[in-house]
């Protein structure tokens, strides 16, 4: 079998680290990243660190608006993809290089395998929203990491080519969980239990000044420090809007995935809009509080380990305080046994 894989940003490095290693055993894997995320910190510290083999191909789109990327990434995917011939393409998660690769594959006539199919934040005012229900209408097999997702799928009449496989992130986090250490948190001068962790990326609330200075005023108010890996968009948000930095507030530039994992699992709380970290933090047992108005990782919250806060300053510090007060007592094992990715390949060669 000969797959290619269309991979960009961050978050879909690390999903694909372990399918890509499941599946490159007995088959041909044609790896092409589309260049959305290019940043050394944002890009190769990922394949450095898990072993991703080098992309056979990068198209190098980099920072253009939502559609523009859409409309490079097709134009470059086209060729390579009439040229390969592919049983598969194989695309992950919600992003631009996710919806770019299905449309190629669909236009082609070559199978669209999605990886994190059926998720669903029900706000059509995210790009992502759009990316995954398109994508997910023009997939030939759907892969759910929940049967939450399966069910979002079900509603919208896709029932064919769907298949409940787990969570590849949690492969992922299983898979490295062992080579965490304490490092990052002695250079960064923290202790275990004794700081918050948070990331801020999404367009609601980074591209406006309000939202933005909202969460940094709870941050201020918080009484431990929070380290704050600053993805590249918040940065030059930070610095468009010019929002004063609180002096509890220890920004540090994005960090591997390794370092990521030992920051998150000794923080106290997780204050965070990203998705993956939301379902890391819960994997992880840290409670979680989500700066947005909704989430697709919903489980997380109906089980009391994720709260749903947006950036209003006080609902954030009503959050934290009330993540901080009690644990839920049950933490059920939604996302799996960390072995979508054999799944995912048993499914793609129809075994
Ligand atoms: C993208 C995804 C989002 C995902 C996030 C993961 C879309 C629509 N959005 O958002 O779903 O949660 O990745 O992190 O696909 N930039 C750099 N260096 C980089 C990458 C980005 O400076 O290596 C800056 C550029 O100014 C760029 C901006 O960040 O314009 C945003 O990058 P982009 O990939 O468009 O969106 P993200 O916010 O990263
Ligand atoms: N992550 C990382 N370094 C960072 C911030 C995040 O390795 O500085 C990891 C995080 O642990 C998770 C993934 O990146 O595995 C989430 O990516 P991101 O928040 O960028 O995107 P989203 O999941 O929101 O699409």
């Amino acid at each position: 079998m000969r797959v290619i894989t269309i991979v960009g940003a961050r978050p879909q490095f690390i999903k694909a680290s372990p399918v890509s290693r499941a599946l490159r055993q007995q088959h041909t894997e044609i790896l092409v990243h589309t260049g959305q995320h290019y940043d050394p910190d944002m890009s190769d510290v990922f394949f450095d660190e898990l072993a991703i083999p080098r992309p056979d191909v990068n198209l190098g789109v980099g920072a253009l608006s939502n559609l523009e990327q859409i409309a490079h990434m097709i134009l470059a995917l086209q060729p390579i993809a009439l040229q390969e011939k592919p049983d598969y393409l194989l695309i992950y998660g919600d992003t631009n290089s996710t919806l770019a690769g299905a449309l190629v594959g669909r236009a082609l006539g070559i199978p669209v395998a999605h990886v994190e199919a059926g998720l669903r934040s029900y706000n059509r005012a995210m790009p992502e929203e759009n990316n995954r229900v398109l994508t997910d209408h023009i997939s030939s097999l759907l892969f759910c990491p929940t049967d939450v997702a399966q069910a979002n799928l079900a509603r919208e009449g896709i029932t064919e080519g769907v298949r409940v496989v787990g969570d590849v992130m949690i492969d992922a986090l299983l898979q490295n969980r062992a080579r965490t250490s304490d490092r990052v948190l002695r250079e960064t001068g923290v202790t275990a239990g004794e700081y918050f962790l948070a990331t801020v990326h999404r367009p609601a609330n980074t591209d406006a000044a309000e939202p933005l200075a909202s969460i940094f005023a709870a941050f201020a108010a918080l009484d431990c420090p929070v380290v704050l890996p600053a993805h590249p968009r918040l940065r030059k948000a930070l610095e468009r809007f010019a929002i004063a930095l609180p002096a509890n507030v220890i920004i540090i530039p994005p960090v591997g995935y390794l370092d990521m994992l030992s920051l998150s699992q000794a923080a106290c709380v997780i204050l965070t809009d990203s998705g993956g970290l939301q379902k890391e933090a819960y994997a992880l047992g840290v409670p979680c509080v989500t700066m947005r108005t909704e989430t697709e990782w919903v489980e997380t919250v109906d089980a009391g380990w994720n709260r749903i806060v947006g950036a209003d300053t006080g609902a954030i510090s009503v959050g934290v305080a009330a993540a901080l007060a009690a644990r839920p007592a049950a933490h059920p094992d939604f996302y799996g046994d960390g072995h979508a990715s054999e799944r995912i390949i048993a499914a793609l060669t129809g075994a």
